[in-house]
């Protein structure tokens, strides 16, 4: 067979991988939750990735499909599909980087906390695995409520004795996808040559961009700033609003996680300087996660940088910010130690 792609648990194929897998240099990564929204298009993007030499694509529904489907892409990676919890094991070992966008997103109406209860028990499931089967890969958790599925994933790791706070990272890249979108639009300049530094969480009020900190240097009016915040913090709400009860962000996102896991995939590598905002575990505030840009190198968070001057509404929204943020990192520490 000519294939690159193989079930778990299916036969014939297994000359085709042997003969790919010596081959192109690169590193193995997993997307669990691989059939779904953002699964599908993230699984696209990462098989166009030339630093990804094996992907394993899970799902508990609809992997072979998947699998089939992007494994006749002409690109290098290795494609194999795994389906359902005895499966899990194998699509995670001998992992350098886990991608996590498994579980239920939000409706019309919905808070990103509405979701806990579902997502909660997802991420440990998953972390657990990741515990057993790979221990040093760095993990990127998109799962919502991210302010609180990290901290899960942290509580996982360490009762496992397996945690490293280095290479646990929210995906909060789609915030800072945003705010660049959203500011370039403003100030009539094209967003790639925008970066706006987005900190704090994932949700609501607690995402926190420093509109003053914005590169190129510019200035915002007190309306164009309120009105800028207030549009990035509600941009997945935008999205799940016009989807109108199919989903949030999918393909953006998947464009976002596609970036941010490029970008650990080049610290790995040892590349310099590659900086990217995420949610870690954290000094920067008195809480124990925050999100900020950090350096990435080859053991994950190499570098964690601070907040850097905010003026009077930024740091009138931090605070704001922290309050919710501590409930909720709180309520997923709970919910592992309950
Ligand atoms: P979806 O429902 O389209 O896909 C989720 C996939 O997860 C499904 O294929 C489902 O079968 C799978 N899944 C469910 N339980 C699983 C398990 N135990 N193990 C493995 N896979 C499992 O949802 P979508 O739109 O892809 O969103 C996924 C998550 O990403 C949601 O929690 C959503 O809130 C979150 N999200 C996060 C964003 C961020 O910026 N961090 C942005 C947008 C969404």
């Amino acid at each position: 067979p000519s294939s690159n792609s193989q079930m778990e648990g299916s036969s014939g194929l297994g000359m085709a991988n042997c003969r790919a897998k010596g081959g192109s240099p690169g590193f193995k990564v997993a997307i669990l939750g691989a059939a779904g929204g953002i699964g599908q298009p993230l699984a696209l993007l990462m098989k166009m990735n030339p630093l990804v030499s094996v992907l394993h694509l899970y799902d508990v529904v609809n992997t072979p499909g998947v699998t089939a489907d992007i494994s006749h892409m002409d690109t290098g990676a290795v494609v194999r599909g795994f389906l359902g919890p005895q499966q899990l094991e194998n699509a995670l070992t001998g992992m350098d980087l886990v991608v996590i966008p498994a579980g239920v997103p939000r409706k019309p109406g919905m808070t990103r906390d509405d979701l806990f209860n579902i997502n909660a028990g997802i991420v440990k499931t998953l972390c657990e695995g990741i515990a057993k089967c790979c221990p040093k890969a760095i993990v990127n958790v998109i799962s919502n409520p991210v302010n609180s599925t990290v901290p899960i994933a942290a509580e996982v790791f360490k009762r496992a004795g397996t945690y490293d706070p280095k290479r646990l990272l929210g995906v909060t890249k789609l915030d800072v996808v945003r705010a660049n979108t959203f500011v370039a639009e403003v100030l009539g300049l094209d967003p790639r040559e925008v970066d706006v530094p987005v900190v704090g969480g994932h949700a609501g009020v607690t995402i926190l961009p420093l509109l003053s900190q914005v590169k190129p240097p510019c200035s915002l009016s007190p309306e164009e700033t309120e009105y800028l915040t207030s549009r990035i913090q509600n941009g997945g709400t935008e999205v799940v609003e016009a989807k109108a009860g199919a989903g949030s962000a999918t393909l953006s996102m998947a464009y976002a996680a596609v970036k941010f896991a490029d970008a650990c995939l080049r610290g790995l590598r040892g590349d310099a300087g590659v900086v990217e905002c995420a949610y870690v575990s954290s000094q920067v505030t008195e809480l124990p996660f925050f999100a900020t840009k950090v350096l990435l190198g080859r053991n994950g968070v190499e570098e964690i940088y601070s907040l850097g001057p905010l003026n009077e509404y930024e740091r009138a929204g931090l605070n704001k910010a922290k309050e919710e943020l501590a409930a909720s990192i709180q309520k997923g520490v709970t919910f592992i130690r309950k």
